[in-house]
């Protein structure tokens, strides 16, 4: 989720934070800004790479302040523009902040500040947290800061200073990280120690809650209550290459790792605090047309389509509303129907694939209402959709979409449930549905501790060179994610499909050996899956299930088991393909493949 650098000391800091953006350069984003105070505070900032800021910067004279902030955004409110980028500044105290992660109460906050004359001119949250620092400012920066904090509830990262304490640093944390790096009479402070490590191995992370003030002679370290606390310091002992990586060897491990809290972003905010309703602010324009929807088309490519297909049984079985799914390449070449009451929605994680942007124009120009479930804010397709829903699961980096898709899948199962409750689901059903929903990351968690165990399976068949994956229902689209995701980065061969269709054809392929993955969770149609299971069995194929904590019969029929907590079934996909995502991570990794930057595969299609 982007990242932060500031700087207090005595060297110019212009240079050291375009320095440390750069390092931060990984984590994604898509614009960058700094502000620097040397007598008065000067803000550049530009849409796009740190390049194109640092250029900006290159026009800039008066820019040698030894005390400065930088960032690069993330965006999750407000569009990707200069006037959006980051650091913001309120309009009375001279107080310029930039801030990591998302201010859900700001709405409130923003009326609230607004009755009392301020005038904002951004669309992000972060603003508002600015102008409430600075009315709140009465001649102390720190705390000023502790006051906004109290008021504030979300996620933030944030380094703020004030023109009017010209020798003053204060940064604060709570769920978005940020460490202080501790070097002679300077401190530098960043998103993580990749852009700390080149100037001091000394440095702390603060927990959440703190607030740290920075100065050339020295720290204090509180909470937003004041309390002191004792920063607990470290050594940083790292390559940068690895600090980008914190602990894992790829990205993909890495985001395969960080879907429990990935997750617990989609739906933070979105679930009412009683739990018995859901909240999706950016279709509250469209949402009677919504509800009264003749049908549903959701159009997509790749891992994105997958998803969709399981929003086509979410959509149809909780919402009651006939949905189909369609491959966006071949949606915006065969002369579709689009009848008044159609409702298109494209899902993407870049929001730039071209054919999934074409299928949109196609369906808008029919007059479809179009909406997007897109993860890069500020992307084509959010700005080409009339509504949507972000995923908010943070840039995705990795070339194979793990927790996109699960993103995807969580947001498509909010929509299901926003439309059936606002239809014919009761509040009760409403409720269990949420609760178990809100249970995912949890036992994700629960599911990935089992790592170790999916890599043991895993090597038994990564020589083999042709599997089988298979699924039934809300099970069916993960079988087919899990063999996109064995094919794309292992080169394995890998087919899915429902597993029923096993016998019209495909079952000609097993022979001695053959692994063929079946997601025999359980469910309406868990019987209909062993007899699938007990067909291959016969035929000497290898049997590899995703079965349910407590089922001890599936062991008499699989090889090989890999378990998951109950969950609603509806459900049941976000939580059965992390077995998959792993087995194919690492598939890859014991063939020596390059996992982040699989062979012939591109990050976002923007071509058809
Ligand atoms: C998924 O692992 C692939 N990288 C690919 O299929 C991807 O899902 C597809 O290209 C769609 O991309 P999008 O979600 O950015 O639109
Ligand atoms: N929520 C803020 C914004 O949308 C910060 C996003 C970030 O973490 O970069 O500008």
């Amino acid at each position: 989720m982007c990242g932060i650098v500031a700087y207090i000391g005595r060297k110019p800091a212009r240079e050291l934070l375009i320095e440390g953006l750069r390092r931060l350069e990984y984590r994604g984003y898509d614009s960058a800004g700094i502000a620097v105070l040397d007598g008065g505070l000067t803000v550049v900032r530009a849409v796009g790479r740190v390049s194109a800021l640092s250029d900006r910067l290159d026009k800039q004279t008066d820019f040698d302040g030894t005390l400065g902030i930088a960032h690069t955004r993330w965006a999750t409110h407000g569009t990707v523009t200069e006037a959006n980028a980051h650091p913001h500044r309120d309009d009375k105290a001279g107080i310029c902040l930039v801030h990591n992660g998302i201010i859900e109460n700001y709405t409130t906050l923003k009326r609230l500040l607004e009755d009392r004359g301020h005038r904002f001119v951004t669309e992000t949250d972060t603003e508002v947290l600015a102008m409430l620092i600075g009315e709140l400012y009465e001649g102390d920066l720190e705390a000023a800061v502790q006051g906004a904090l109290r008021e504030v509830t979300g996620a933030y990262a944030i380094a703020v200073i004030c023109e009017r304490e010209p020798d003053t640093l204060v940064v604060a944390r709570k769920g978005s990280p940020l460490m202080v790096g501790v070097g002679k009479d300077e401190y530098i402070v960043a998103s993580d120690p990749s852009a700390i490590v080149a100037h001091t191995t000394r440095a702390f992370p603060l927990e959440d809650y703190n607030v740290v003030r920075l100065r050339r002679d020295g720290i204090r370290t509180s909470t937003i209550d004041n309390t002191p606390v004792t920063p607990k310091m470290m050594q940083l002992e790292l390559d940068l290459e690895q600090a980008e990586l914190g602990q894992f060897q790829h990205f993909m491990q890495k985001e395969i790792f960080e879907q429990p809290a990935a997750l617990r972003n989609t739906i933070r905010g979105r679930i009412t605090p009683h739990g018995d309703s859901i909240v999706l602010g950016g279709l509250t324009r469209y949402s009677k047309e919504l509800v009264r929807a003749r049908r549903m088309i959701l159009t997509a490519q790749g891992t994105a389509l997958h998803a969709a297909m399981i929003g086509e049984y979410l959509l149809e079985d909780l919402a009651r509303i006939p949905t189909e799914v369609e491959y966006a390449s071949e949606f915006r070449y065969r002369n579709p129907i689009i009848e008044d009451g159609t409702v298109v929605i494209a899902v993407s994680q870049s929001g730039e694939t071209a054919d999934t942007l074409a299928a949109l124009a196609e369906a808008k120009d029919r007059g479809a209402l179009a909406l997007g479930v897109v993860n890069a804010v500020g992307s084509t397709m959010s700005r080409e959709t009339d509504a949507g829903v972000y995923l908010r699961v943070g840039p995705e980096i990795g070339v194979a979409s793990t927790k996109a898709f699960t993103g995807q899948v969580m947001v498509l199962a909010l929509l299901s449930l926003y439309l059936a409750r606002r239809r014919h689901m009761s509040r009760e059903r409403c409720e269990w549905m949420l609760a178990e929903l809100a249970s995912v990351p949890d036992k994700m968690e629960r599911v990935l501790e089992q790592a170790d165990h999916v890599r043991e399976v895993t090597l038994k068949y990564v020589e083999r060179e042709n599997w089988l994956f298979l699924g039934r229902g809300y099970n069916y689209p993960t079988a087919l994610e899990g063999a996109l995701k064995l094919k794309e980065i292992s080169y394995i061969h890998a087919e899915g499909m429902p597993a029923a269709e096993m016998k019209h054809g495909p079952i000609a392929l097993i022979d001695d050996g053959m692994p063929a993955v079946f997601i025999a969770t359980k469910g309406s149609q868990y019987d209909k899956v062993i007899n699938n299971i007990e067909e291959v069995r016969s035929r000497g194929g290898h049997v590899i299930a995703v079965a349910t904590e407590g089922d001890t019969e599936i062991a008499q029929h699989a090889r090989d088991v890999l378990y998951i907590p109950d969950i609603a079934e509806p459900l049941s996909p976000i939580l059965a393909v992390v077995p998959l995502q792993l087995m194919a991570y690492e598939a890859a990794v014991a063939r020596g493949h390059d996992v982040d930057r699989p062979r012939n595969l591109a990050k976002s299609v923007t071509v058809e």
